[in-house]
């Protein structure tokens, strides 16, 4: 939902570039940080503002990003930058979009869609700023160890900011400035409109520099400023593969330290990745390699790990999930699942209920209570409360055309190996005897047995395995008995 739009009258995220270092099929600003697009990051650091308007201006792979925009933020206006390149012609573009109805006044913030570590409150303190000291531009700026590539903020005797130099456009002493343009800015609108009227491509890049606009500022009498942040990855942009892990691991880091200090217990926070869209209960204890992605939730108390990979699973308090890989998945209170365990979609584990080792599960709803220990598959199933599954047991769904249901009712006991043939309904209290086939109904308080005779033939081996360990072994087993019936033949019992 977008918040009661009380701030800058409009923020504009600039997108349009190629990103040709990520070598990628995907737009660069579609690529993922902490489960979330990059730009998906920088629209929620604009929104956070509040602004009247949001910009965003495409032009490289537009209607792939406009797309994802419709997904992630399908109020954002989407502008198309033209053949003119630059930065400045890209502010342009979205100013005239804005301005069609009624001229923008207030304030107009500039950002990038691929500096996802930008925080909505660095750019609220930007705005801040920018308002109290009614600036004509305010710039957000970094000191870093190495500015190569970066535009240069010059500043006067005074320290007053005077312009920005492009490092293309440099001379020998700017280049060792190190305090840098972020490209992220608050702009007096009127001061900008103005401004990018008279911005020319007259440099080493042929492109309309946003950046010349300080310079135009201050010469026609606008107070010209600078925000500096010592928190350099917030002004950070992914240009290639490998900035993007740099900053999805910084994100990471942040993520994690955030929800210890919310009173998360994170045994190893190297190993452990958590979404930005996750939440946490205090008291939730995370287990060495475990990673949290999408929705997923886990409420006080849960433990989850190790080796654990959850994306939209809730889980609720007092839960374990060990070495288990999940989607979609609800588990209830002080239920159990893991360890070797594989939750599909659609899966609903009762509180205190129980999913053990080696099980598969999908599109499956588990009553209070019930386990499903060890070995076997359960989809498109219910199953009632304080039912026990027995070893091996599995709940063939799939005719080889259709799937079908099976329903298993409450206190329902089923012996080893037992396969439901779906469609097929099992009664309240009813039991299975082990390798039971279950093909029909079997009604409340039922033993079900599907009884195939048992047959011994006696010294088999003897006579076909002569000469092997197990025909010797035989041999001194039998050696004093004297049985003398070849064969035997007999029911099972459950
Ligand atoms: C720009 C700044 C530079 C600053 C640096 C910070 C200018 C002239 N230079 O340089 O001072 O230090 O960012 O990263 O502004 N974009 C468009 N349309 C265009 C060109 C760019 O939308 O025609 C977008 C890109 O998608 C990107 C952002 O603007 O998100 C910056 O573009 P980029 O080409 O990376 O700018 P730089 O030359 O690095
Ligand atoms: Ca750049």
């Amino acid at each position: 939902m977008i918040p009661e739009n009380t701030g800058p009258a409009a923020v504009i995220v600039l997108a349009a570039g190629a990103g040709t270092r990520m070598k990628s099929r995907t737009p660069k600003i579609l690529h993922e940080i902490g489960g979330r697009s990059m730009v998906g990051h920088a629209l929620l650091a604009a929104r956070s503002v509040n602004p009247r308007q949001l910009a965003i201006v495409v032009r490289h792979e537009r209607d792939l990003v406009a797309r994802h925009l419709a997904d992630v933020d399908p109020a954002a206006v989407i502008v198309d930058q033209d053949d003119i390149p630059g930065t400045g012609r890209a502010v342009e573009v979205a100013l005239q979009a804005l301005d069609a109805d009624q001229h923008l006044t207030g304030t107009v913030v500039v950002t990038y869609g691929d500096v996802p570590l930008l925080s909505g409150e660095l750019l609220a303190e930007l705005v801040a700023t920018h308002e109290r000291e009614a600036n004509a531009v305010t710039v957000l700026t970094a000191v870093l160890d190495d500015a190569t590539g970066y535009g240069r903020i010059l500043r006067g005797e005074d320290g007053t900011v005077t312009g920005i130099r492009e490092h293309k456009d440099s001379s020998e002493a700017e280049r060792l400035i190190r305090e840098v343009n972020s490209g992220i800015y608050a702009f007096d609108a009127a001061v900008l409109r103005d401004a990018l009227a008279h911005v020319t491509t007259d440099n080493s890049q042929g492109e309309k520099y946003l950046t010349d606009v300080l310079g135009l500022a201050r010469e026609s009498g606008g107070r010209v400023a600078a925000v500096v942040t010592a928190d350099r990855w917030q002004v950070e942009g992914a240009n290639d593969r490998v900035q993007l892990s740099a900053l999805g691991a910084e994100l990471n880091r942040r993520t994690v330290e955030a929800w210890m200090r919310a009173g998360v217990t994170v045994v190893d926070p190297a190993t452990t990745w958590i979404d930005s869209s996750v939440t946490l209960d205090e008291d939730v204890r995370i287990l060495p390699n475990t990673q949290l992605h999408g929705t997923t939730t886990v409420a006080r108390d849960a433990v989850v790990g190790p080796d654990t990979t959850l994306t939209d699973v809730t889980i609720g308090e007092g839960a374990t999930v060990t070495r288990t890989h999940g989607s979609g998945a609800v588990i209830g209170a002080r239920a159990a699942v893991g360890p070797f365990t594989y939750l599909r979609p659609g899966t609903v584990l009762g509180e205190a209920g129980k999913i053990g080792a080696f099980y598969e599960t999908k599109n499956v709803t588990i009553g209070r209570g019930s386990k499903l220990s060890h070995l076997g598959y359960a989809g498109d199933a219910e199953i009632g409360e304080d039912t026990n599954i027995g070893c091996g047991n599995i709940t063939a769904n799939y005719d080889g055309e259709k799937k079908h249901r099976t329903v298993i009712g409450s206190g329902v006991r089923t012996g080893s190996n037992t396969v439901f043939v779906a469609p097929v309904t099992v009664g309240d209290g009813a039991y299975s005897g082990a390798g039971a086939v279950i093909r029909k109904d079997v009604p409340a308080g039922a033993l079900v047995l599907t009884v195939a005779a048992q047959r011994n033939t006696e010294g088999w081996v003897a006579a076909n395995r002569p000469g092997t360990r197990s025909a010797e072994l035989a041999q001194a087993a039998t050696k004093d008995s004297s049985s003398t019936p070849a064969s035997t033949e007999e029911g099972n019992q459950p």
